[in-house]
Formats: C-alpha cells, sequence, structure tokens
C-alpha cells in the first residue's frame, strides 16, 4: 500500500510521456530537410523528412555509422561532426565526448534530431587507428576519441 503513490505517480509520467512522443509525432512537421555528408573527401546530399535521429537516416542511406547499442545513446560509437545545423549537444551525449570533440561540435549521430538542413562528416576511425598504431600510441579505451586536425 506504501508503494501506490509512487506506481501512481509513475503511471502519470508515463502517460505524460506517451503523449508528448506521439505528439510530437504528428503535430511537429520539420519538412524536407537536406543532409549534406562529408566522408573520406567525398561530399553527398540527400533529402529527408525531418525529425528522426540522424543515424536512422544515415543508416537508410547506405552509410555504415559504428552502433552497438542500436541508437539508444550508451555505446557512444555513432560520433559524426556536425558543422551546419545540428543544435546543442545533449546532456545525453555530454559524457562520451572530450573536451576538444565538444569543441569540434562532435554529436551522437542517435541522439541528433533532424530539424533542417544539416551538414555532417563522418570521422574515419579505421585511419584514426591505424595512425595510434602507427604513431605507437594505441590506447584502446580510447580508440574512440577523434582528433580533429
Ligand atoms: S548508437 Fe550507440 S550511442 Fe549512438
Amino acid at each position: 500500500m506504501a508503494f501506490l503513490p509512487i506506481v501512481v505517480m509513475n503511471l502519470i509520467l508515463l502517460v505524460i510521456t506517451i503523449l508528448l512522443i506521439i505528439a510530437d509525432r504528428l503535430l511537429v512537421n520539420y519538412g524536407t530537410c537536406k543532409i549534406t555528408v562529408e566522408k573520406d573527401g567525398e561530399e553527398n546530399s540527400f533529402e529527408v523528412q525531418g525529425g528522426q535521429p540522424l543515424l536512422s537516416y544515415l543508416i537508410e542511406a547506405g552509410y555504415e555509422i559504428n552502433s552497438s547499442c542500436g541508437g539508444r545513446g550508451t555505446c557512444g560509437y555513432c560520433k559524426v561532426r556536425v558543422t551546419e545545423g545540428g543544435g546543442q549537444l545533449l546532456p545525453t551525449e555530454e559524457i562520451f565526448m572530450s573536451r576538444a570533440e565538444k569543441a569540434n561540435n562532435m554529436r551522437l549521430a542517435c541522439q541528433c534530431k533532424v530539424k533542417n538542413d544539416i551538414r555532417i562528416v563522418i570521422p574515419n576511425f579505421l585511419e584514426i587507428v591505424r595512425e595510434m598504431v602507427r604513431n605507437r600510441k594505441f590506447d584502446a579505451k580510447k580508440r574512440w576519441l577523434v582528433t580533429i586536425k
């Protein structure tokens, strides 16, 4: 009986959360957004109907983005550099970013919602790891930290 207020409160929060998600999906229209992707020196653009996370559009477009958590924002592997239109870094992303990455507008693609035209750079993680090995500075814990030159 002592848990009843907690259960009721959680149910109310759950209902509010579901209503907000439904309202966001049905009422908010971000229109057509252009995503410009720079990868390995090549630039490509495609248009999408806005409102979904950047990661889902990139995967749909055939880009290979590291993601071991399936877009839940818990692995920190889906880093991309947003050069235009990504908005603010979210608190859920901060723990995965070094100071340098924050300064260079790195974002987690799964947490970055496409609301307008956006321009991104997908880092070549394989080359980053190769360079670490070449320089004999490989650190398994830092393999996903991106150094922007
Ligand atoms: S896919 Fe895991 S944090 Fe983005």
